[in-house]
């Protein structure tokens, strides 16, 4: 059903427009959304206010992960998370390692980059003499938009015009790299590089015989030199034992991960198991997940084979696990100093910079991967997972508080499976 002025209706016609066209007027329906409607008026006129044709809001559970020792402190993560097992997972990795050393990290690199994607039909030398001729007068021109960001300590670091025509005809870019210091940047970067595109072409005009088309200019998300390393190490007598014998789980542990590093189909869930972590806090600090998601996966790609995020390895009786993430993450600016639940995860986490941030969510990230190896080289996943996912199941079956306690206490040592369930909640 097409509609013109969606956008234009108050959220109430809105909602009925909705109710009328697609949901028979269920009054059922309806109460759905409305049950999800925040009493506080401006709270709630806030959340409206983040998207168009906000409905409703959408529930995911805000949970905590204590005990991250990370560097030398000892962090409670804010987790924004669906997924039953994720949480409890991250809290039993954070109190191993905490134990034995905590995570350690290492801010490997702070560098961002944009570009003006361009094609140009002329001489090559002459494009290329003249973007030496006028770098410095673009940088200059520009020099106003990056005052702020200078004054705390980032902004504009290199300018560079690249030879694309080898990929594609005509294609050339101007390649900017940036610091952006405490803010993902993204604003930042697209004005500048929009202003540098201007700039360009119209100097272009007078200067070059050739045509110049701006076809684009974007940041990129692929950030590899934005990049954090966290990693954990112990004696190999400290971890836990698989038949006895922990030299023997730290072997296995370690082929688990090379497995990952090999394989792509197991590279790819492996890496979907750091992401749980990781995600689960840029949700909670207002950052934007898809972008670090983008980012993430195009650099366990950088080999041209997409493999493993994390590594691990043994030398004189000593393992070592560690993951290294580009992660464009922010705590200032977007969603950072309007959402209330994202500032409160952001005071909870003592206020961190941008790189504390990144070295946050990177130590989560390896949290989870030590939970998910642990659980597949042992027990396998199941065991915990359905555990977690057992109260969901019995609210799935509206089960009451009784039947809800029986089922616990009967699945204590037994294979949860849904159909088992059904049979006993009907028998009780
Ligand atoms: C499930 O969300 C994540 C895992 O599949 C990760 C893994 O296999 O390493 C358990």
């Amino acid at each position: 059903m097409r509609i013109n002025g969606f956008s234009k209706l108050s959220k109430k016609d809105k909602i009925n427009w909705l109710l009328e066209k697609y949901l028979n007027n269920s009054t059922d329906a309806q109460a759905v959304l409305l049950q999800y409607w925040n009493d506080n008026e401006a709270l709630q006129s806030l959340h409206d206010g983040f998207v168009e044709n906000t409905l409703s809001n959408f529930y995911l559970p805000f949970a905590i992960a204590p005990n991250f020792l990370i560097d030398g402190k000892t962090y409670a993560l804010p987790m924004v998370i669906e997924e039953s097992s994720v949480v409890a997972a991250a809290s039993n990795a954070a109190k191993f390692w905490s134990e034995r050393g905590g995570f350690k990290t290492q801010i490997l690199g702070t560098t961002k980059k944009g570009h003006v994607h361009f094609t140009y039909d002329g001489n090559i030398r002459n494009l290329l003499s003249f973007f030496r001729k006028y770098r410095a007068k673009i940088l200059k021109n520009i020099d106003p938009l990056q005052q702020n960001m200078r004054k705390r300590g980032g902004g504009i670091k290199d300018i560079n015009l690249i030879d694309r025509t080898d990929k594609l005809d005509n294609y050339y870019q101007i390649e900017l790299k940036f610091d952006t210091v405490d803010s993902m940047g993204a604003n930042f970067i697209n004005t500048v590089l929009e202003e540098v595109a201007d700039h360009f072409s119209l100097l272009a005009q007078d200067a070059l015989e050739g045509n110049i088309d701006i076809v684009m200019s974007i940041l990129s998300n692929y950030t590899p030199e934005c990049l954090v390393r966290a990693s954990v190490s112990c004696r190999v007598s400290e971890l836990p034992k698989l038949d006895g014998s922990a030299e023997k789980y730290a072997q296995k542990f370690v082929r688990a991960i090379r497995i990952a590093e090999v394989e792509t189909y197991r590279a790819v869930t492996h890496n979907k198991g750091i992401m749980n972590g990781v995600d689960a806090v840029v949700l909670a600090t207002g950052n934007d997940f898809r972008a670090v998601e983008a980012d993430v996966h195009a650099y366990a790609s950088k080999s041209g084979t997409y493999s493993s995020l994390s590594h691990a390895e043994i030398v004189d009786d000593r393992f070592t696990f560690w993951v290294d993430l580009p992660l464009s993450v922010g705590t200032v600016g977007g969603l950072t100093g309007i959402h209330p639940l994202v500032k409160f995860s952001l005071q909870l986490l003592q206020n961190p910079s941008a790189t504390q941030l990144m070295q946050m969510m990177a130590s989560a990230g390896l949290a989870q991967n030590f939970a998910a190896i642990n659980s597949l080289i042992t027990h396998g996943i199941q065991q915990g997972h359905m555990k977690m996912h057992l109260n969901n199941l019995l609210n799935l079956l509206d089960a009451t508080p009784e039947e809800k306690a029986f089922a616990i206490d009967y699945f204590k040592d037994k294979k949860i499976r849904f159909d088992d369930l059904k049979k006993i909640l009907e028998k009780n």
